[in-house]
């Protein structure tokens, strides 16, 4: 566990980097969002969570809310079930690029970009009567905070402007590989997208991937060997493009999302949540990117 005056120098170090990324736009609801802000927190296995700068702050996890789609749907459905629907290879496009789902013949390479979340999406809405509050339950379960919610105008934003998701969709619909209503599908992705947590919520509700996918309050989510595979895949599809670059620098199992968080496991240690909203050109937050560099330099631990 580092101590708390290491977060407070990481987060002292990346603040010069406010100014150089770029807010996400595309989602009108987001734009507004203040640029200028950095938060860190770090849960550890033993409990304990501890943060710097703006980390009480709630903002929206966007795609971070893969991993817990994926995650909700691993208690679900046989892992076959899953995996002859959606890939789990990198799969060097942006997050929301349409090329390869027509190369590929409505197969997304894996669940942590856009079509490959709808797939899982599309499963989710096909075994639950309201997937939208069992997925709200089981966050705030995991992070221990009953308070949490989406956030109805980001979600309604999005589904306004869901061109693109919904042309992801009705490809791998055309391809046999989406089931449900695409308009009743996106909203439950835009819900889960637009949630609203702070970096300690997310260290908190991520810890059970640091403990063999053993959650804060002790209950057993996911198996260790499902945990260890899940980890496997966010190493090496959770940056989208920025993958690569981001086991370089960083060396940790990470996702991000456009709303300029990023959370990061040391499996068998700790769980850790960075926001700042800017992004770099992959979409992924470049402040915060540069504080986990830091953390993980400091601390002298990488999964490599
Ligand atoms: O569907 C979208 O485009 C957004 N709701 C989520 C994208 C996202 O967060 C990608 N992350 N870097």
């Amino acid at each position: 566990m580092p101590e708390l005056a290491l977060l407070e120098q990481v987060v002292d170090k990346v603040r010069p980097l406010l100014g150089q990324g770029k807010v996400a736009d595309y989602i009108p609801a987001l734009a507004g969002v203040n640029p200028n802000k950095i938060g860190i927190a770090v849960t550890s296995i033993d409990g304990t969570t501890i943060g710097a700068g703006d980390y009480l702050e709630p903002f929206s996890i966007q795609s971070i809310s893969k991993v817990f789609s994926l995650t909700l749907a691993l208690t679900l459905y046989e892992e076959q079930e899953i995996w002859s629907r959606v890939g789990k290879e990198p799969s060097g496009q942006s997050f929301n690029s349409l090329v390869q789902v027509e190369l590929e013949r409505g197969l997304p390479r894996n669940p942590f970009i856009n079509a490959g979340a709808l797939v899982i999406a599309d499963l989710l809405q096909a075994r639950l009567g309201a997937p939208k509050h069992r997925m709200i339950e089981l966050i705030r379960g995991l992070s221990t905070n009953p308070s949490l919610i989406s956030d109805k105008m980001v979600a309604s934003s999005e589904f306004e402007h869901s061109a693109r998701n919904a042309a992801i969709a009705y490809l791998m619909k055309s391809f046999g590989n989406f089931n449900n209503d695409v308009d009743t599908v996106l909203r439950s992705y835009f819900h889960y997208c637009a949630m609203r947590m702070s970096c300690a919520d997310l260290s908190k509700a991520m810890l059970y991937l640091a403990n063999k996918g053993r959650c804060l309050d002790g209950t057993q989510l996911i198996s260790p060997i499902q945990t260890r595979q899940m980890n496997a895949l966010l190493a090496t599809s959770g940056l989208y493009d920025g993958a690569g670059e981001f086991a370089y620098r960083v060396g940790m199992p990470g996702k991000s999302g456009v709303g300029g968080g990023i959370i990061a496991v040391i499996p068998g240690d700790m769980a850790v949540c960075v926001w700042s909203p800017e992004l770099d050109h992959n979409g992924n937050s470049l402040a915060g990117t540069a504080a986990l560099e830091t953390l993980c330099q400091t601390l002298g631990r990488s999964i490599f």
